[in-house]
Formats: C-alpha cells, structure tokens, sequence
C-alpha cells in the first residue's frame, strides 16, 4: 500500500487475523475496536520511530499496540477503566513480545485531557489518532444458542457501558461538542506541524443516514484544526479485483431488514478517515474557533439534508 493512495487497503485479512496473538482475550468483548492494519498505516505514514502518538479515547488499545510495536511512544485516555485495564494488558503483552515503544494508558474522561500529561509533553505528539464512539446498531457479535439453550439470535459484545456518560450514550450534539473539547485539547498535545487522525462511519437509525463524518470534520475544524485529506479505509478485502466484503453478523441483518422493506441499502465496508493537520498550535495567531458545530439550522448544520438535519432529527426520535 503506498502512502498516497486514499483507498487504504486494510483488511487483506479479517479482524481476527490481524489481531492474531497481539491481543489479549479480554479485547474481544469491545464493541467497536479498530482494524489494527488501519492504526498501524496511520501511523507509519504520520510519524516516525521515536515519535508520540496519541489516542484520547483508545478503547483497548489498539492505536497504541500498534504504535509501540512501530517503535513509536504512545500516551492513551480512556474514560472505561475496564477498557482501561485491557489497553495496559495489551501493552503488557506487546512489551514481553519485543515491542520497543513505550505507553501509559490513564483512566478519564478525555475533556480533562490535559491535567493527567505533564506540561513538558504538551506541543510533543506527532499523532493523535482516535475513533469516536458510533452508531451502536452495527456493533455486537452473536452467541450461539448452543452456549445459551435460548431460542433465536443471541446478541452480546453490543456495550461499551452502562454509564450514562460515556459519549458512546449521549446524544450526537452533545458527542459532538465533547468531541470538539477532546480535539481541542488534542491539538494542544500537537507539536506544529502534527497531523490528526479520525476514523469515523456513517450509521442508520430507522433507515436515515447519520452523516457523523461530516459531523466530525467540522468538529475538527472548530478545534482549530485544518483539514489535509479524506480518506477510506477499507474493511473489506480484495482478491482478483473483487471487494470481499466482511460485514458483521448485524450489519448483514440491517440490511437484509432494509432492503425487504424496499429500502436499497448497501452494506458499509469502509471507515472514513479524517486527516488534520496543526499548523500552530499554542499560538494565538490560529485560535480554534470560539463555537463547536451543532445541528441547530439547515445552514450550517454539517448533516445537513434537504428536509433538515437528519442528526437532530434521529436525536429527537431517540429521546422520544
Ligand atoms: C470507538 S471506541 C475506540 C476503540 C479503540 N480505537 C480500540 O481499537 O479499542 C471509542 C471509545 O471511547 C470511549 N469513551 C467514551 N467517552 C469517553 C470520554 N469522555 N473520554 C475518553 N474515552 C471515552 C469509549 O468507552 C470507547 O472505548
């Protein structure tokens, strides 16, 4: 794969495949990990051997394995300390297997970023590369009923949490405005010239299109962060020049909900991937813009559709 192209060829192989014996068992109960060939052509491509990578909401671990297996230091926050405490099992499990990159992963809420790093780190990451939690109805994994003895699809892994705020439980506005406070303190951990990466998809709730890439572009942009490229990282194969798609159990089902019900869906087999750039970060002369994206009007709303923005709109059957 070469560092220009903007398809990334990321999934030659499945997800179990890639994580192969780099991840611990404890991983796989995580609803949204992801794909480690994606964190890991982030990161070659972005930063070099040495350098400090960043992942503010870094789940299990994933950006951050792979980074110390790059040779690369990595500092992650995530706000579940079981996830938490996974993350720091696989970083375990990455140093007894020879990975030369060193990481600390804290437990917080990644809007308080900045109080657990050390000012002299601040201004010294090369990366920050980070997945915002998403649409949940594409997330889980299917128990057999042989294990269970119930009836039907048995549906587990779907969670993060159960707390109320996780930013994967609230609503997309309030998502996106805590992601715009994360980036912004991101773009604090950015030495100039650093570049941000956020994977991101779109997702459907009651068959309309949740657009949180463009949502998060312009989060990204009202952190002060400039947008340099956007690109796709594929979670489908490639063989004989033929995608070989990878859905998941769920999002085969949805689909297959969609289109018996006329809807001419097609199943997501891409993560969007965002690139930032810093330019001068910690200096007054690119300050972040003063109000974070909203879906409050169809003129600036960044999902915005012809009928109005469809964020607020599946926000608002969601809390019906
Ligand atoms: C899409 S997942 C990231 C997965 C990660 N890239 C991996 O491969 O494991 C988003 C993560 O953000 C975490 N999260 C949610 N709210 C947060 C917050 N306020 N601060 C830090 N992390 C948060 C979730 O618990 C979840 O693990």
């Amino acid at each position: 794969m070469s560092a220009s192209e903007s398809v990334w060829n990321t999934a030659p192989t499945s997800a179990p495949a890639q994580r192969g014996n780099r991840y611990t068992t404890g991983s796989a109960a995580h609803p949204a990990k992801m794909l480690p060939a994606i964190a890991a052509h982030a990161i070659r491509t972005y930063s070099q051997p040495g350098d400090l990578v960043l992942d503010p909401m870094c789940g299990i671990g994933t950006t951050l394995v792979e980074a110390v297996h790059l040779g690369r230091d990595a500092i992650g926050t995530e706000y579940e300390s079981k996830w938490a405490t996974v993350a720091r099992a696989n970083l375990a499990l990455a140093a007894r297997q020879g990975a030369t990159g060193h990481a600390t992963v804290t437990c917080t809420d990644a809007r308080h970023l900045l109080t657990h790093i050390p000012p002299d780190r601040h201004g010294t990451a090369a990366l920050v590369i980070t997945s915002p939690p998403y649409g949940p109805s594409v997330h889980g994994q299917v128990r057999s009923t042989r294990e269970t003895g119930e009836r039907g699809v048995v549906k587990k892994h779907y969670r993060y949490s159960h707390d109320p705020h996780n930013l994967a439980h609230v609503s997309t506005d309030q998502l996106l405005d805590a992601f715009t406070q994360i980036l912004t303190q991101c773009r604090t951990m950015l030495r100039p010239g650093g570049t941000a990466v956020v994977t991101t998809r779109p997702w459907r709730t009651r068959g309309e299109l949740i657009d949180l890439p463009s949502a998060v572009l312009a989060a990204g942009q009202a952190a002060g962060l400039t947008p340099a490229e956007r690109c796709v990282a594929l979670l489908a194969g490639i063989r004989d020049g033929q995608l070989i798609a990878r859905p998941s159990f769920f999002q085969m089902k949805n689909v297959r909900d969609a289109r018996r019900d006329g809807i001419p869906l097609h199943l997501v087999q891409h993560e969007d991937v965002l690139i930032f750039t810093s330019h001068a970060q910690g200096h007054p002369d690119r300050p972040a813009m003063s109000r974070p994206p909203r879906c409050t009007s169809r003129g600036q709303c960044p999902s915005r559709s012809t009928d109005g923005c469809s964020v607020r709109r599946a926000d608002a059957r969601r809390r019906k």
